[in-house]
C-alpha cells in the first residue's frame, strides 16, 4: 500500500484513491448502472434484480428531504460518480449542482460528461470555498471518510462541527441538509475497532477512515442546524450489499482479469464482512435531515 498522508483529521486524497480509483471499469462490473455507490432504499417483496429502482428511490428521498426540487444551486458533498448531480439537474429542476469527490477517476467520470449545470471539483469540503450560497446540500456515504480511526471522540466531534459549521455558512437561511452514513451501532467503537473484521476494513479496504457514532453527529450540529428526522434503515444495507456481492461473484472472471485475484479476494471479503456487519447491528446506516437554525 502506499504511504498516506496523516495531516487530514480525514481519508486523504491517497487514502480515498486507494479504495475508489481501483479504476471505474472495476466498480462498472459490479454497481448497477447509475454508478450509485451507497445503501439503497428498499420496498418490500423486491429481488435484488431491483438495484437500481432501489438506487434511484434513495437518491429522490435525499432530493425531497434537503428540499432541493426546483432549487438554484445545490451542494453533493462526496459525489461519487455523480448520479446525485445528474438526478438534481435532468430530473428535479435544479439550475446547478455542484459536487465534491477527492477521487480523480469520479472527478474525470462526471467531468468528461460536460454537463453545463453541473460542476465537479477534486477537493475536499475542509478546503472547500463556493463563491455562492447553496439552498440545500446533500452528502451520501462521504461522512465515514472524515475522522480517522485513532481520533478520540471529542477530536471527532470537533471535526464534524466543523463540518456542520462550514454547511450553515454555505446555506442560505432557512436551508435544509440531507446526510447519510453508516455509524457504530449496539456495541462500542473500541470493541469494533479490535474486531478481525474492522481492522481488515480500516488497513485494506477504507485506510485512515473511520464511522461516527449517532450521538457524535448529534453533538456537532447543536445550536446550529435542527435535527428535522433520523432514521436507521440497516437491513437496507444488508439488501445493497447482498445484490453488490451476486453482482460481484457473477462477474468474477472478468474482475480477476482486470484487476487480479487478491483485490477480487479483498473486496469480496470486505462486501461480506460489512453485510454481517448491519446483519448484527454492529453497523447502521442513519439518513438525517437537518434544518439550518438561523
Ligand atoms: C461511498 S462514496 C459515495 C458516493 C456517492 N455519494 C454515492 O452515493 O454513490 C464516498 C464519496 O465521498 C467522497 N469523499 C470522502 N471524503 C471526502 C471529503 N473530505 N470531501 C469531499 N468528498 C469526500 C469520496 O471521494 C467519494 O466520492
Amino acid at each position: 500500500m502506499t504511504t498516506l498522508n496523516t495531516a487530514t483529521p480525514g481519508a486523504s486524497h491517497q487514502a480515498i484513491q486507494h479504495h475508489y480509483d481501483v479504476g471505474n471499469d472495476f466498480y462498472q462490473l459490479w454497481l448497477d448502472s447509475t454508478m450509485t455507490y451507497s445503501c439503497a432504499i428498499w420496498e418490500e417483496g423486491e429481488t435484488e434484480s431491483a438495484l437500481e429502482l432501489a438506487q434511484i428511490r434513495k437518491v429522490d428521498f435525499h432530493i425531497n428531504q434537503a428540499k432541493a426540487k426546483n432549487a438554484k444551486r445545490v451542494l453533493d458533498i462526496g459525489c461519487g460518480w455523480g448520479t446525485v448531480l445528474q438526478r438534481l439537474v435532468e430530473v428535479h429542476g435544479v439550475e446547478q449542482a455542484v459536487g465534491l469527490t477527492l477521487s480523480e477517476a469520479q472527478k474525470d467520470w462526471i467531468a468528461a460528461k460536460k454537463h453545463p449545470q453541473i460542476e465537479v471539483n477534486l477537493e475536499s469540503w475542509l478546503n472547500y470555498s463556493p463563491t455562492e450560497p447553496f439552498d440545500a446540500i446533500i452528502s451520501i456515504g462521504a461522512f465515514e471518510h472524515f475522522v480517522k480511526p485513532e481520533l478520540s471522540s471529542n477530536e471527532k466531534i470537533d471535526v464534524y462541527r466543523t463540518f456542520f459549521n462550514r454547511c450553515h455558512e454555505w446555506l442560505k437561511p432557512g436551508g435544509s441538509m440531507s446526510i447519510q452514513t453508516i455509524a457504530y451501532g449496539k456495541r462500542k467503537p473500541e470493541e469494533v475497532q479490535k474486531s478481525l473484521g474492522a481492522q481488515f476494513a480500516n488497513q485494506e479496504i477504507f485506510p485512515e477512515s473511520d464511522s461516527p457514532r449517532l450521538t457524535e453527529i448529534t453533538a456537532a450540529a447543536e445550536g446550529i442546524f435542527e435535527v428535522i428526522s433520523i432514521r436507521n434503515d440497516r437491513m437496507d444495507y444488508v439488501r445493497t450489499l447482498q445484490a453488490w456481492l451476486t453482482n460481484f461473484r457473477s462477474k468474477r472472471t472478468e474482475i480477476i482479469n482486470l484487476v487480479g485475484k487478491t483485490v477480487f479476494e479483498r473486496y469480496e471479503r470486505y462486501l461480506y464482512l460489512a453485510l454481517l456487519g448491519f446483519l448484527t447491528g454492529d453497523l447502521l446506516l442513519l439518513r438525517l435531515t437537518f434544518r439550518r437554525i438561523d
